[in-house]
């Protein structure tokens, strides 16, 4: 909010255009056969009362479908899946449904700020993550990173596995980032551990596979008693989602995947040119659509948003261990990514 604002204190100042390399919204939205299922779905007059309050199970079947076929992961959907209106709401119901108010939560820095959001709606304490030897609650995971665009380190699931069973701890995996990964790299998912689905859950977000960030659908799959808890807050707090999107979500889960394919590489292309212009920054990028780089000395966001007119987003606002760091976004046009990068590095020179 306080980069918002400084943004608009730049626009209304004048001068060049911003470009805004700030965002964390696809650019482009979903394929037209899922806008085509919504529209053909929302013109049925049996679609407007309230849906199942825990989702369609043919929409259950889609996700454990696709956690079968995409990660080599077996889940009952009966069981095993909850259907969320966007993952953001899962990161908030896992820390009310896990943790007692008083608890102890451990948490990525730099990390996703919603997940302090959630551990303050609990009521709960949060600290840093820093190794396995933490005594805590739970525990917040998210590879590919949002920000520092890290795939998951080799072993890093299976000692968070060992970790909670050791410390009766849970674990949430933030997987909204799953399938945008590059360098020949496979999605990783945590279910995929021996064990993990005894401790945790994974959120499966359809906002960032297939550029549905609007469309607020979501998933938290894995240990059915979390589940079984998150579907019954649910059921109070709202009473399902609208059938049509819940359609849609099944067209996107089940159709033609190219779309994702095309994303994903559209990405890394960028990935690449971004860190080809950035030679000589220490910069990072696995994954997601975000580039994570070092502010060189004496270069601050505020400098880069007033003097040069390129929004990035500040490391500090992901947690303290982000100062000195910066989030630029992938998921703008080429044109503007390129307009971008040569406005940081006017300013780096
Ligand atoms: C790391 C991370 N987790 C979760 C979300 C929320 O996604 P959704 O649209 O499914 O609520 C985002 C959205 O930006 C994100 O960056």
């Amino acid at each position: 909010m306080a980069l918002l604002a400084r943004v608009a204190a730049a626009a209304v100042a004048g001068g060049d255009p911003l470009i805004d390399l700030g965002r964390g919204n696809p650019e482009v939205g979903p394929p037209e056969h899922v806008v085509h299922a919504l529209t053909e779905s929302a013109a049925r007059p049996d679609v407007h009362g309230y849906a199942p309050f825990s989702g369609l199970p043919a929409l259950k079947d889609a996700v454990a479908t696709r956690y079968g076929e995409v990660y080599g992961v077996h889940l009952d959907a009966a069981r095993d899946v909850a259907v969320l209106p966007g993952t953001k709401t899962g990161l908030m119901e896992f820390a009310l449904c896990a943790v007692e108010s008083g608890g102890t939560i451990v948490l990525p820095d730099p990390g996703y700020p919603d997940y302090f959001s959630a551990v303050a709606l609990a009521s709960a304490t949060h600290v840093p993550f820093s190794g396995f030897d933490t005594k805590a609650d739970a525990m917040y995971l998210n590879f590919p990173s949002n920000p520092t665009a890290a795939t998951v380190p080799d072993g890093l699931f299976e000692e968070a596995v060992e970790w909670a069973e050791r410390s009766q701890a849970w674990v949430l995996h933030d997987f909204a980032y799953g399938d945008l990964v590059f360098d020949g790299r496979r999605p990783k998912s945590f279910l995929a551990v021996d064990g993990a689905r005894h401790v945790g859950i994974e959120l499966f977000s359809m906002s960032k596979t297939y550029g549905m960030a609007g469309w607020r659908l979501g998933f938290a799959v894995g240990n059915a008693e979390l589940v079984r808890r998150i579907e019954l807050f649910q059921d109070h707090a709202f009473a399902g989602i609208l059938r049509p999107i819940q359609e849609a979500g099944i067209a996107a889960l089940t159709g033609p995947q190219d779309s994702v394919e095309e994303r994903r590489a559209t990405y890394e292309r960028r990935r690449d040119r971004a860190l080809a212009a950035l030679e000589g920054i220490e910069a990072q990028s696995e994954g997601t659509f975000f580039v994570w780089f070092r502010l060189p000395d004496s270069v601050t966001v505020d400098h880069l948003l007033v003097e040069h007119r390129v929004a990035v987003a500040p490391g500090e606002g992901f947690g303290a261990r982000g100062a000195g760091w910066a989030r630029l976004s992938l998921a703008v046009g080429d044109e503007i990514l390129d307009l971008g990068l040569e406005r940081l590095l006017a300013a780096f020179d």
